[in-house]
């Protein structure tokens, strides 16, 4: 049963609508979400000002954004029960993001790996890498969120943005909800299929070792049976020593909802073929599914109803929370 408004805890999570979206995607983020929407309050929106801070061209920022938001309508996420929208919609990130930088230090945003990562590479980095999680922080902290699923790797965005609240409530009065980072644990690492010691991502330039979710049904399958395991042979979870296998095997479980060790009991003396082909059968129906339904969705004007709807409903709530943020701040000076 689904709890009412008032009771439930809200959640509040944006992905970035760059390159295509990945099996990773699908099993580390889509899935919990289509999992959270009859438990919680979900506001889940398209961070397409974040994925400005790389140059995206737009042909394929307009196509990623459109199958991201299809495909996960695709794989359940119902907008009647989930608030979904473009940040771009929501002109207030982008003000109270411009308040919450003048509150942040250099240093603080100095420490953020993201920025690190990509400084350490001797790049020319846009000043929006470094800005970006003030963006984040106000993204999250305009809706009072009690959770934010995110990837192991934006853990330290949303422990900053805690920081802010904190700081903010404290210089000028109770104002953000300090939100709670949730990081998925099941499923929150698919590895690569070719080489299952590095994560499955966007960006494999073989794009043999990752399987998109609008892959030929064919493809997909072949790279499951084309998948690197090991010369033992036999089918058992040990991540360290059988990363392969491993990853398959979590695949699997996921897939089904069926623990691991009831599939090694199943497979327990049967070769990595047999367990590759019911994999691959397992993967192409659930791919067939969701391509299906995500054809149906990109055919007609459903999408840009649901967008619009959705920032609809956001921007009541970001405009009200904008408005409270000026008034504490100093900025309206209006009596009414
Ligand atoms: P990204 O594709 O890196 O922008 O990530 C978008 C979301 O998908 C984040 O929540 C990631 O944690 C999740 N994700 C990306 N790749 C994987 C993967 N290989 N395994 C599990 N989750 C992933
Ligand atoms: N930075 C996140 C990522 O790269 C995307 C994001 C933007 C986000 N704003 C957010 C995630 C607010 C959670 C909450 O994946």
């Amino acid at each position: 049963m689904r709890k009412e408004g008032l009771y439930m805890k809200r959640m509040l999570s944006g992905i970035k609508p760059t390159g295509r979206v990945t099996l990773g995607n699908y099993i580390g983020a889509i899935k919990p979400f289509v999992s959270y929407q009859d438990e919680y309050e979900m506001y889940i929106f398209i961070a397409n000002l974040h994925s400005m801070t790389i140059y995206q061209k737009p042909a394929d920022l307009r196509q990623n954004t459109r199958d991201l938001i299809a495909l996960y309508i695709a794989a359940g996420l119902d907008p009647e029960k989930v608030t979904l929208f473009l940040q771009s919609d929501v002109l207030e990130h982008a003000q109270l993001g411009w308040y919450l930088g003048c509150m942040v230090s250099m240093g603080e945003l100095s420490r953020m790996t993201q920025y690190k990562d990509k400084k350490a590479k001797n790049e020319v980095i846009g000043a929006g890498i470094f800005n970006y999680p003030s963006l984040m922080n106000a993204d999250i902290l305009m809706y009072d969120p009690d959770y934010v699923p995110v990837g192991e790797d934006q853990k330290q965005h949303v422990e900053l943005c805690r920081d802010i609240a904190e700081r903010f409530n404290s210089r000028y009065s109770e104002t953000f909800k300090i939100p709670e980072p949730l990081v998925t644990k099941v499923g929150g690492r698919i590895m690569d299929l070719q080489n299952p010691t590095k994560k499955m991502s966007k960006s494999d330039e073989i794009g043999k070792g990752t399987i998109y979710i609008l892959d030929d049904i064919q493809v997909s399958k072949k790279k499951i049976k084309s998948a690197v395991t090991d010369s033992d042979g036999h089918i058992h979870y040990d991540p360290e020593n059988k990363p392969g296998i491993s990853n398959l095997l979590e695949i699997y479980s996921i897939l089904v909802n069926r623990s691991i060790a009831d599939l090694e009991k199943q497979y327990d003396g049967k070769g990595y073929g047999e367990f590759k082909n019911d994999l691959a059968e397992v993967l192409g129906e659930e791919l067939e599914k969701i391509q299906t339904r995500y054809h149906e969705i990109m055919s007609g004007s459903y999408l840009d109803d649901v967008l619009e709807k959705g920032a609809q409903k956001a921007r009541i709530i970001a405009r009200k929370k904008l408005a409270k943020v000026e008034r504490k701040i100093g900025i309206t000076i209006r009596k009414r």
